[in-house]
């Protein structure tokens, strides 16, 4: 039996994540005897992760249906989607068969799309295999597409009934990916466990050998982070705390840098810069230290993720930022820090403020 540790997390229907090494048979053992067909999603350019899970199945007595999909982010449009409705409607597939999303966040936003609307919804068992996907799209039931107008605006909430995090699949992973990866770990570490930063500064490479057990405390208690939020605010309702917008720490201006770099950009590295931006903007505002200002980029540095932007870009960023999804009316709203651990609000801050924090970030890349 391999060695797994799980997480819950509580909603509609409570569901584990579940995460170890060589857990191809986890994938079989969470689709239930009632499925008599499985589709497993995955990127036509990774075949290797769902042909492994298809045996796996096979031995189970389930027989799979390999749907390969575009990589990245070209399997998140509707044409797609489409392709993967008539794939199960040939093949048959009713209420009681499930969808397996294997690869990074794109694929896992596309399969839990697909399982969202096909017959109202099938079952869905995500087995991300990038960091970024096991810390944060796999987990907390947010599926979506993207149209020509931007990205992620077709969606629902509809959690997997299990997600599979095999430390495994990350050997193949480029580093540059594994580092942009380990930025939405440090994010939650700031706000919400502070001893994941004890980890990384004990030893930022130990953080990121794929091989070791540091990685795996990482995911656990990134993971951990999000199952906690998830499970208090499943919808984004609020209901008067942060709630799931706690998650979104860095991601204002991340958000922006994104859009204003036309998506070249890896997420995490804009969340990276993000982190920075944020953490200056609350120490101007009065509400950081500087030490724990600086903290945000000595973490951030020690992992080789970007912490400085291109000068003289506010006016772009801030229209970016304007037209962001998590501003409310026009006002500016931004998740800060009173301290590591201590997440809160600042909304609508001085232009000038908004201009200091910017200086902070562009000052070593002019
Ligand atoms: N649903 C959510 O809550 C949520 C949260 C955060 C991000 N997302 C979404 O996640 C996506 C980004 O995810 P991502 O960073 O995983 O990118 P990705 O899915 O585009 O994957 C990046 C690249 O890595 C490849 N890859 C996947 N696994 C690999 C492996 N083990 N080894 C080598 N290469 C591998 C992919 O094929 C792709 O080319 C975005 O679409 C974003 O919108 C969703």
């Amino acid at each position: 039996m391999a060695d797994t540790t799980r997480v819950t997390v509580r909603g509609e229907g409570d569901y584990d994540v579940v995460i170890g090494r060589g857990l191809g048979d986890e994938v079989a053992a969470a689709v239930p005897s009632s499925a008599r067909r499985v589709a497993v999603v995955h990127p036509g350019s990774r075949p290797d992760d769902a042909r492994r899970i298809g045996e796996s199945l096979r031995r189970a007595g389930v027989e799979p249906l390999l749907l390969p999909v575009p990589d990245g982010e070209g399997a998140k449009t509707s044409e797609v989607a489409a392709t993967c409705w008539s794939a199960l409607g040939r093949d048959g597939f009713t209420r009681s068969d499930d969808v397996i999303g294997v690869g990074g966040g794109a694929t896992t936003d596309l399969a839990g799309f697909v399982a969202a609307t096909w017959l109202r919804g099938v079952r869905l068992v995500q087995v991300p295999t990038t960091l970024l996907g096991m810390v944060d799209a796999a987990v907390g039931g947010k599926t979506g597409i993207n149209t020509a107008e931007g990205k992620n605006l077709v969606g629902s909430f509809y959690p997997p009934s299990a997600v599979v995090c095999d430390l495994d699949a990350l050997r193949s992973l480029p580093p540059v990916d594994l580092a942009a990866g380990m930025a939405e770990v440090v994010k939650v570490g700031f706000t919400s466990d502070p001893v994941i930063l004890d980890l990384v500064e004990a030893g930022p490479s130990a953080a990121l050998d794929v091989e070791g057990d540091v990685l795996r405390e990482l995911v656990t208690r990134a993971v951990q982070v999000k199952a906690d939020v998830v499970s208090a605010d499943l919808r984004e309702s609020q209901d008067g705390g942060l709630g799931r917008e706690v998650l979104n720490y860095g991601h204002t201006f991340a958000h922006a840098v994104e859009l204003v770099e036309r998506y070249r950009w890896r997420h995490g590295h804009a969340v990276s810069v993000g982190l920075v931006y944020v953490s200056a903007l609350a120490h101007l505002a009065g509400r950081l230290t500087s030490d724990d200002t600086a903290r945000h980029v000595e973490v951030l540095r020690s992992l080789g993720l970007p912490t400085t932007y291109a000068d003289g870009r506010l006016p772009e960023l801030l229209d970016a930022m304007r037209v962001d999804k998590k501003t409310r009316g026009d006002l500016l709203r931004f998740v800060v820090l009173d301290g590591i651990g201590r997440p809160g609000l600042l909304e609508g801050p001085d232009p000038a403020l908004l201009a200091a924090a910017y200086a902070v970030v562009a000052k070593e890349s002019s």
